[in-house]
């Protein structure tokens, strides 16, 4: 068994954890919203048509802010066919998915679905076929109480109260060429920093994202940042990172995608204040990761991806990647990483929700069930709250292709003073060899402590519409406490969480 040394310290604070760190993405893409949020004729569905084990399963899972309507799909979006009465809301074609889009949920069926979800609207607008004046139109529909002609429609439309979306995306992944009406850094940035100028002429208060890179080896990345940020700096608040990870038939790499996300966002982070400090700025541009997660997009690309001039399908299955015991450590393992860099990731979107590339899944007329990496967005959304905190690990390292030497073992820990609670998250990178770890936890040990973990001995197990709850947290029953030092065990691939209960005040 190999050893480890982890020290926690109330005091060693990274950041306030912003709530927007647990939001999600909802894409008119594949089954996430018909047959996934939205299934009129299922048997749990509400008056509206709304899967209510879909509501249930998003609840518990604890997402507070959800992009909308795209990804790519945003990006050959009208708004103004997802308003007014459904029935005359036009059949469009989805070129980003090679999809039919019926337009039968649109922005306000999609409101009132986080209304029964308790989620906020993050949203998107389409930079790519389009541009200024169609942003400044769906802003003005969804933002402005009444008096013009586009607030009154959308009274008109049944929706007296204003939307008051304060957080918009100005396009998506405009750095990628399969990106409709993708540009240069220089031409984006140009548009971006324009569309968000006219935005804050009609709210200054407004939260705006410009793109950054679509991944970190996009052959642009770094000098993308710099200059879509030498034009748009003091117009918006923060810039995307996207990430995707999967096995590539070398489970050790795969194992240490935290590494590469904790990079990549060190490397956005540097050059988001090397453009402040050029410009003498005293604003801080912070990220919004509003896309991460494991996605098998190798599949996807060879197997998955529709063509044909006259196959335009509409809701087909697409992403549907089913999630092992490696994915759920992996998919933990960025959670960490986001933890890690709370003081300047202030927002982050899980791509995505349902059925596609998700914590959630749906059959038509059957059931919800959850994925493995629904466990621990879960439970970090439920716990680790108030402030990050930096760990201090002393652990053995393993030889990785991609990353050098790789620890094997990750962690960080949260603690928020108003509750007196908190928790602890380590992941074991290991694939041969558990590790038992010896934490000095200092007031948290005072408290009570419990510990869970996700693992199993076949790290290829996942839960299916066969057999939904093949996989699940399991109480460590290792964790021993004694004084101000806890230990526990650490099984090879495997994901844990210690919960601190309720530490006294004065902690
Ligand atoms: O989440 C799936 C796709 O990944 C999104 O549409 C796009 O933004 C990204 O490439």
């Amino acid at each position: 068994m190999l050893r480890a040394r982890v020290t926690v310290d109330t005091h060693s604070v990274i950041g306030p954890i912003n709530p927007r760190l647990y939001g999600s993405f909802i894409e008119h893409l594949g089954r996430a919203v018909y047959d996934g949020i939205y299934e009129p004729g299922h048997e749990l569905a509400d008056e509206d048509g709304f899967r209510s084990d879909v509501i249930d399963l998003v609840k518990e899972l604890g997402v507070t802010t959800i992009r909308y309507p795209g990804g790519n799909f945003v990006s050959g979006f009208r708004w103004e066919d997802s308003v007014g009465a459904v029935s005359s809301r036009p059949r469009r074609l989805d070129l980003a998915w090679h999809s039919t889009e019926t337009n039968e949920v649109g922005l306000a069926e999609f409101e009132q679905w986080l209304t029964k979800v308790g989620s906020d609207l993050m949203l998107a607008v389409n930079l790519g076929t389009r541009g200024v004046q169609e942003a400044l139109d769906l802003l003005e529909y969804a933002n402005l109480r009444q008096g013009t002609a586009l607030a009154e429609k959308r009274i008109a439309d049944g929706h007296p109260e204003p939307y008051d979306v304060q957080m918009w995306c100005l396009g998506n992944e405009m750095d990628g060429p399969w990106q409709l009406g993708h540009r240069s850094a220089d031409d984006y940035g140009k548009l971006a920093a324009q569309t968000a100028r006219a935005m804050r002429s009609f709210d200054p208060g407004l939260e705006l994202v410009v793109c950054g890179s679509s991944s970190a080896s996009m052959p642009t990345f770094g000098e993308w940042e710099r200059t879509v940020l030498s034009h748009t700096y003091d117009e918006v608040d923060y810039i995307s990172c996207h990430a995707y990870y999967e096995d590539r038939g070398d489970r050790a790499e795969f194992l240490a995608s935290g590494v590469d996300m904790d990079r990549f966002i060190e490397a956005v982070v540097a050059t988001a204040d090397h453009v402040k400090a050029v410009r003498g700025s005293s604003k801080t541009i912070d990220i919004s990761f509003d896309e991460w997660n494991i996605w098998y997009n190798e599949r996807f690309e060879k197997v998955d991806k529709i063509t044909g001039v006259d196959n335009w399908p509409i809701a087909p299955r697409l992403l549907e990647d089913s999630y092992t015991v490696t994915d759920a450590v992996v998919f933990g393992s960025l959670l960490i990483s986001l933890l890690k860099h709370a003081d300047r990731v202030t927002s982050a979107s899980l791509a995505q929700l349902v059925n596609v590339i998700a914590p959630i899944m749906t059959e038509p007329g059957g059931p919800a069930w959850r994925q493995t990496t629904f466990f621990p967005f879960a439970e970090t959304s439920a716990n680790a709250r108030g402030q990050a905190l930096r760990v201090n690990v002393q652990c053995d390292s393993y030889a990785t292709a991609s990353y050098g030497d790789v620890p094997l073992v990750d962690s960080v820990a949260a603690f928020d003073a108003a509750t007196g609670r908190g928790a602890v998250y380590l992941v074991n990178r290991s694939e041969n060899e558990s590790v038992e770890v010896t934490l000095s936890l200092g007031s948290l040990a005072s408290a009570g402590l419990s510990a869970q973990s996700l693992w199993a001995d076949d790290f290829s197990a996942a839960n299916t519409l066969s057999d939904p709850s093949r996989v699940g947290l399991i109480v460590n029953a290792t964790l021993r406490v004694e004084g101000d030092e806890a230990t526990i065990v650490l099984p090879p691939v495997s994901w844990t969480q210690i919960a601190v209960a309720a530490v006294p005040a004065e902690a």
